[in-house]
């Protein structure tokens, strides 16, 4: 794929510029930034340059802008800046048809091709009621893995489901006590059962024996505790893959603690041999230099069973064996920094140079969430809940008649779940944030259904149109609105790179909602009233023009959209 038209002008204009000054173009790449809007679209400072020419840096701008000239680049001195402004053409024409040429895979780019990123993400914990950290992972892990696929990167998702454990004999016993039979493939009564025990176990030592007990016959592989092993298993696996049907997932990889059962042995092995392992009241731990008050990591418990970090060097190694990754993620929360902190840091003293390209995606808690039912928090009740708050408000539209639709449910869903994904990435990952239903879903604010509105409307307003034009004349579209609105679009490839690489869908997010403010900027235009609108009002050709330019529109905001994992109805 060719470069964004953004990055092209870029290119150009470091190049020129580098000539100019008879210097690499390496050299002062990285200080070519954005320029703030009121004076272009790019930005070099020459104050580093003065020292060395002996020159007041506005002079060195002045001769500067005089001898660089890009095709297509108005480059002016503002002060001790060099700035250049896209020119209306052929920018505009550029941009539309790029965009228009492209469709939903605008905004994408090649730079991945050939290499593999492996991202570990959802893995949540079977039999164990979920938390709202395994669908922030989720729809993260998601997102993040559209950015590297858009960028041409193979991606290998990894669901690392939490089914090996102690919990695992927590609702084996629990069941035992509390299960009513007839109920065993039940998710929820699965995860009151684990509830209870859990509770129980707290307060009831020998309780807790049972339980572990019944883990260690698990890692002995006694046939009978893995047979009820993997029919709980199969039970939480069909109540998750529902939701990832719903959210429109497919992991390449469905592969759990458990898959390492077995398989840990020689990694334990070799790191008695580097960096070293110790006894510790009877558990086995590795041997690091550890900081006060850190806990060491633990390779076995006394009882002889693994844990949760034994499993994960394993898996470490097992997949960059297979995938010989370029980057290796861990959508994971925050909670978590210290573990990930230590398996990357005994990887490195084992020797695997790797180590360095694996990274903690973390991020922050939610406050504030709760369904209806209660304060058992499962991702399926959290959907089902947005679906039927956003169905209330899709019939209430269709009565008041400003949406038809067929298909109010569907409608809902694609709503609904589009208010929880965005309500979430628009957040940066990192941040704490509390969630609301009425924020979420407000068809009026910074939301996911306000941006389903927005591109709903550009498909209203080509259908109202006639259709998006074959050809126009890209030099009609002078207002200052247009082109506000083409230089969000063209922006969309750079903010993808950066999105992708410091795995943070809020930036998508955060385009999107300029791209909706602009448009409805230019939508709205002198038309208070909302009666006559500017795109359809102008003479044959002018409509063309204006048209093609919405096209463009619905066209970046579908692209962003799908990036997200957020549906796009055409009519709402
Ligand atoms: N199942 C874990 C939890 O719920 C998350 C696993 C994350 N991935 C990993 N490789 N440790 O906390």
């Amino acid at each position: 794929m060719n470069p964004s038209v953004y990055s092209r002008y870029r290119t150009a204009f470091v190049e020129a510029l580098a000539q100019a000054l008879g210097v690499p173009a390496s050299e002062i790449d990285s200080q070519v930034k954005p320029a703030d809007p009121a004076h272009g679209d790019l930005s070099f400072p020459t104050f580093p340059l003065a020292k060395a020419q002996k020159k007041a840096p506005p002079a060195i701008a002045a001769s500067l802008a005089q001898s660089v000239k890009v095709p297509g680049l108005e480059v002016v001195a503002a002060g001790p800046y060099v700035n250049a402004k896209f020119a209306q053409l052929p920018f505009t024409a550029e941009v539309i048809d790029t965009a228009r040429s492209q469709g939903v895979r605008y905004g994408g780019g090649d730079q991945g091709a050939g290499k593999t990123v492996v991202i570990d993400y959802s893995s949540p914990n079977i039999a164990k009621p979920i938390a709202f950290h395994h669908i922030r992972s989720t729809m993260i892990g998601h997102s993040v893995a559209n950015l590297h696929r858009a960028l041409g990167y193979k991606v290998e998702g990894i669901n690392y489901l939490g089914d090996w454990g102690k919990q695992f004999g927590l609702v084996a016993v629990g069941f035992q006590e509390y299960g009513v039979p007839e109920r065993r493939k039940d998710m929820a009564h699965l995860v009151e059962v684990y509830v209870k025990a859990n509770k129980r176990a707290e307060a009831e030592p020998a309780f807790d024996e049972r339980a572990r007990d019944f883990f260690r016959r698990m890692e002995a592989g006694e046939s009978e505790a893995l047979a009820l092993w993997k029919e709980f298993r199969e039970t939480s696996v069909r109540d998750f893959e529902r939701i990832y049907a719903r959210l429109g997932i497919q992991f390449e990889h469905m592969e759990g603690e458990s898959f390492y059962q077995g398989k840990m042995e020689p990694v334990i092995d070799e790191i008695a041999r580097k960096p070293g392992v110790k006894e510790s009241q009877g558990a086995t731990i590795v041997d690091l230099p550890y900081a006060e008050n850190e806990p060491p990591v633990l390779l076995k418990k006394n009882d002889g069973s693994t844990l949760y970090a034994t499993r994960d060097l394993a898996a470490a190694i097992d997949r960059h064996e297979r995938f010989q990754f370029e980057k290796s993620l861990y959508v994971v929360a925050t909670d978590q920094a210290l573990h990930f902190r230590q398996l990357f840091r005994v990887l490195e003293a084992m020797g695997r140079e790797w180590s360095k390209r694996m990274v903690h995606v973390n991020f922050g808690r939610v406050h504030g969430m709760s369904t209806r039912k209660g304060n058992v928090v499962l991702l399926n009740d959290v959907l089902d809940e947005a679906k039927t708050r956003a169905l209330e408000k899709v019939q209430e539209n269709i009565q008041a008649g400003k949406i038809q639709t067929n298909n109010a449910e569907e409608l809902a869903e694609q709503i609904g779940l589009g208010a929880i994904v965005f309500g979430d990435l628009k957040n940066r990952r990192t941040t704490d944030y509390t969630f609301d239903w009425e924020d979420v879903l407000a068809f009026e604010g910074h939301s996911g259904p306000y941006l389903q509105y927005a591109h709903a409307r550009t498909c209203n307003i080509l259908r109202r149109g006639g259709g998006a034009p074959a050809s126009y004349d890209a030099s009609l579209l002078t207002l200052p609105e247009e082109q506000a609105v083409l230089r969000v679009i063209a922006r969309l490839p750079v903010v993808v790179q950066e999105a992708a690489d410091q795995a943070e869908p809020s930036f998508i997010a955060r385009w999107l909602l300029d791209l909706a403010a602009e448009f409805s900027r230019y939508y709205t235009l002198g038309n208070q009233d909302r009666t006559k609108r500017v795109i359809l009002e102008g003479n044959e050709p002018l409509k063309a023009a204006r048209l093609a330019l919405t096209d463009a529109t619905r066209v970046a905001l579908a692209a962003g959209l799908a990036l997200l994992g957020i549906a796009t109805p055409e009519n709402m």
